[in-house]
Parts: structure tokens; C-alpha cells; sequence
């Protein structure tokens, strides 16, 4: 707690700073948080179930009203500055963080709102390309900034599918709800069992004093992400078109085996993962319920290998450290998360184990890789909010 105070508060008074000194008008400062995803991957545009949770890194935005015709945004720990007409949007072909900030301006464009100009400074805490969605966070910064700003009279959920709108228009992902909900709507010490048709969740509570969840970040991020994003979903419309429903949340394992002849392999296996990986978050969450660790780690491994072997969507670096978590008798469960081909692995450590074993996975992943881990243990935290 006092951990995630500290880091927050420094960054808010840096942007803050930084934002007194270039726009000399008194801010409002939100700050935004990533994600992790306990379990449920690729699930979330198939409209089935993920367990995902915000955590206490993230993003500390300043905004305010600009006397200029012009928006000026600043990244500062890039050091980047962008000047934009907010009548004159169009992504930038491979942008950066400037699309999503567009996007979302663009997302709220949409809806027949014309805001006056701003001028933005945000800083972050997430590590870049950790897969610890900081572009959801800094989707959801700017609509509640704005929505606060402007008093725009968004609810949280409008806000979020801005946000997501904002990433599949101008980003060129198109990704679910998964992140920018989780950002949008944790809770401390909680995870979110949301059923991604319906948009409802359910708090679920996760606190254990004996195991604690680590991230291990590969620092690979490889270059077919997004490409590959997009193929897997548009395998898993086809899937369900060609059924005639309206996505594999619709499908079950007998009518999936009884159509088996229509798909390739290949596709056949990425639409039984969706269909397994939905049942395995229900059973995830039956076993945190039932604070039965030993069945939610096993269901994390179980996880790791549809995405490995079924879904295809993990790379060389993340098998190796889930086949370290496998080999420990210290870590209960592992698996890689977010969109995958890089990012991090969550592991279910042994809380008085967790320096060991990240010691002994740096020796061996440096030896194979030639390059070092980063590791992290994360609190959950609540999500988009106003700092005082
Ligand atoms: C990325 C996307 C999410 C989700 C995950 C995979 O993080 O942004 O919407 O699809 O990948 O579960």
C-alpha cells in the first residue's frame, strides 16, 4: 500500500510539474492503471469469460483547458511532444501512443461532441511492451480526463468502449473489452469475473498469505503481435459464421466435434481452446472461491498449454519460464498472458520463494537468451480514478 502511495504520488507531482511549467494553469490529474489477466485469454472478443485485475502501475495524467487553437501532448518519459488541430484526425500509420490519444478524441467526435482544445501531460509506471495493458490505461486517463474536463456525463462503461473503439479504429488492434474494462473497473484486492456478453462482473477476492502472483517479463516483444492478434480473431468469426452464430460463446464441444470436418485442424484446435479456456475460468473461479490454490495453479499450466500448443499464440521465451515454473515445486501454476509472442508470465510463487526462484530463472534465462528478465510482483489495485 504504502508502496503504490509513494510511486504514484511521485509521478503525479512530476507531471503535475511538468504540466505547471509549460501550460502555467492548474491541472486536473487522474490516474489509470494496467492490467493483469489472472485467466481467460482470447477469450474476451469470442464474448466468453476472463478473470483479469488492475494493478497499482500505471499511468498519471494532467489536463486542461488550452488558450491555443491547438492541443499539445506530452509523454514525458519519452520526452515526446505532439501538436494537433482537433479538427484534423487521422492515425498516424505505425504511431505510437499518439493514436490512441487521437482515437479517443476521434471516439467521442463521433458521438456528436465537439470539445474545446486541451493540453495533456502523462507519465507511466507500467514497463513498455510487459503486456501490462498501458495503452488501455492511457485510453481510459483520457476519456475520464476529458469526461471530468468537460463534464462529458460518460458513464464508465461509455468510457470504455471509447476506449476500445479508439484502439481498434486507430490503433488497428482489434482487441476486446478485456483491458480497458479491467482498468477501467478494479477493485483492490480483487480480481473481475466478467462475462464479456453480457459486460457483468463479479468481484472476486484474491488474498492469500502464503502464495503471491509474480510477473516475469521476457523483454521480447515479437514483431507478428498485432498481425497475428487479428488472424486469430478473424479465424474464430469465421468459426462461428460458418455455424451460423453470432461468436464461439455461442458453440459447444458437441456441435464443435459434430462440424469437425469443416475446419482445418488448425482451426478446429483454436476453436476448442476458446471453448476450454472458457470452461477453465469457471473453474477458476469455483477453486478461489473454494481458496483451493493448488487447482487454480494447475489450471493456470493448463492454460499455458492450449495457448502454446492450440492457440499458438506463445513464443520460445515465455514456454521456457513456464517450464521453469513447472520444474519448481515452489510455484504452484504458470501461464502467459495478454495477446502473447511476449510480454509476461504470471506465476502463482510461494511467498518466502519468490527471491529464489526469480534468482534461479535469471541465471538460466540469461545463459539461453542472452539477454535478462525483468520480474514483478504486483498489487491489485482499484481502477480509473481521480487523484486528489
Ligand atoms: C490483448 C487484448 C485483449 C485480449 C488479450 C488476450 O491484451 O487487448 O482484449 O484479447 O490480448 O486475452
Amino acid at each position: 500500500m504504502r508502496i503504490f502511495d509513494t510511486t504514484v504520488q511521485l509521478l503525479k507531482r512530476t507531471v503535475r510539474d511538468h504540466f505547471l511549467e509549460y501550460f502555467r494553469t492548474s491541472p486536473i490529474m487522474v490516474f489509470s492503471p494496467g492490467r493483469i489477466n489472472l485467466i481467460g485469454e482470447h477469450t474476451d472478443y469470442n464474448k466468453g469469460y476472463v478473470l483479469p485485475a488492475a494493478i497499482d502501475m500505471g499511468i498519471v495524467m494532467a489536463i486542461q483547458k488550452s488558450m491555443e487553437p491547438l492541443c499539445t501532448a506530452t509523454a514525458i518519459d519519452i520526452s515526446e511532444t505532439f501538436s494537433f488541430e482537433l479538427g484534423q484526425l487521422s492515425p498516424i500509420p505505425k504511431g505510437g501512443w499518439q493514436n490512441y490519444i487521437m482515437g479517443v478524441i476521434s471516439e467521442i467526435q463521433k458521438k456528436g461532441i465537439k470539445t474545446p482544445p486541451f493540453n495533456v501531460v502523462f507519465g507511466g509506471s507500467i514497463p513498455p511492451g510487459a503486456g501490462l495493458s498501458s495503452s488501455a490505461a492511457l485510453e481510459n486517463a483520457l476519456v475520464f480526463s476529458l469526461n471530468e474536463l468537460f463534464q462529458l456525463g460518460f458513464s464508465k462503461m461509455e468510457m470504455i468502449l471509447i476506449s476500445q473503439a479508439a484502439e481498434n479504429n486507430f490503433a488497428g488492434v482489434q482487441c476486446g473489452i478485456m483491458d480497458q474494462y479491467a482498468s477501467m473497473f478494479g477493485q483492490k484486492d480483487a480480481a473481475l469475473f466478467l462475462d464479456c456478453n453480457s459486460l457483468q462482473s463479479e468481484v472476486i477476492p484474491i488474498q492469500n498469505d502464503e502464495f503471491t502472483l509474480l510477473l516475469l517479463d521476457t523483454k521480447v516483444k515479437h514483431s507478428l503481435a498485432d498481425t497475428a492478434y487479428n488472424e486469430r480473431r478473424d479465424v474464430c468469426y469465421k468459426v462461428a459464421q460458418q455455424l451460423g452464430l453470432a461468436s464461439l460463446r455461442d458453440l459447444d464441444l458437441q456441435t464443435l466435434l459434430e462440424n469437425s470436418g469443416q475446419f482445418s485442424e488448425n482451426t478446429f484446435q483454436k476453436a476448442l481452446f476458446v471453448l476450454e479456456e472458457n470452461a477453465r475460468v469457471l473453474d477458476a473461479v469455483t477453486a478461489l472461491r473454494n481458496n483451493d490454490l493448488r487447482a487454480f495453479g494447475t489450471l493456470l499450466f493448463k492454460s499455458h498449454t492450449g495457448l502454446q500448443h492450440q492457440y499458438k499464440v506463445s513464443c520460445e521465451e515465455l514456454d521456457f519460464l513456464v517450464d521453469m515454473a513447472r520444474d519448481s515445486e515452489d510455484v504452484l501454476g504458470a501461464r502467459m498472458m495478454g495477446g502473447g509472442f511476449g510480454g509476461c508470465t504470471l506465476n502463482l510463487v510461494k511467498k518466502n520463494k519468490v527471491d529464489s526462484f526469480v534468482k534461479l530463472v535469471i541465471e538460466k534465462y540469461t545463459t539461453r537468451f542472452n539477454h535478462s528478465i525483468a520480474s514483478y510482483q504486483v498489487s491489485l489495485a482499484e481502477g480509473t480514478r481521480l487523484i486528489p
